[in-house]
């Protein structure tokens, strides 16, 4: 077995894992936030996605072990004191969702998108979310609600007020 440290959602956590398994199932099983979907467990789907120091990465295509001392970010860990967060509330006023299976991954990739490019154009939010599998809401709906959310993160510019008449 080894121990491996992890701060997940600014909690630490210490576990130990024998070292095959995958961060997914330590996230689920040994830390006990099942927020993490695992679908494919080959890295195509992408619901099992979190933010590994910031970068959005599959979890099962990572070794816990590998993450030893890394800060992990999950979906439970959006929600704040305030509320849904403002990439979780565009998803839900822009019906970006139905079964929500893929959502957490959704999410977290979205909000690892407008940390690095906080007014993305449409040919990058396809290619963040290129690796996110949804099956059944349709991915017009989500790109509205990443362009929404674009608008109403904390470091979104104010919009520009019309222009005075002349
Ligand atoms: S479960 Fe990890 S990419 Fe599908
Ligand atoms: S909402 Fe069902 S898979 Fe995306």
């Amino acid at each position: 077995m080894n121990r491996v440290r992890l701060k997940v959602n600014g909690q630490e956590r210490e576990i130990d894992v024998e070292s095959c398994r995958l961060l997914v199932h330590a996230i689920r099983e040994d830390v006990g936030l099942t927020g993490t979907h695992v679908g494919c467990l080959t890295g195509d789907c992408g619901a099992c996605t979190v933010l590994v120091d910031g970068a959005s990465v599959k979890s099962c295509s990572v070794l816990a072990v590998a993450a030893d001392g890394a800060e992990i970010t999950t979906i439970e860990g959006l929600t704040g004191e305030d509320g849904l967060h403002p990439v979780q509330r565009a998803f839900w006023d822009e019906f970006a969702f139905q079964c929500g299976f893929c959502l957490p991954g959704m999410l977290l990739t979205t909000c690892e998108l407008l940390d690095r490019t906080p007014d993305p154009d449409d040919a990058e939010i396809v290619q963040a979310i290129n690796g996110n599998l949804c099956r059944c809401t349709g991915y017009a709906s989500i790109k509205r609600a990443v362009r929404c959310a674009a608008t109403r993160m904390p470091s979104a510019e104010p919009a520009s007020p019309d222009a005075p008449d002349t």
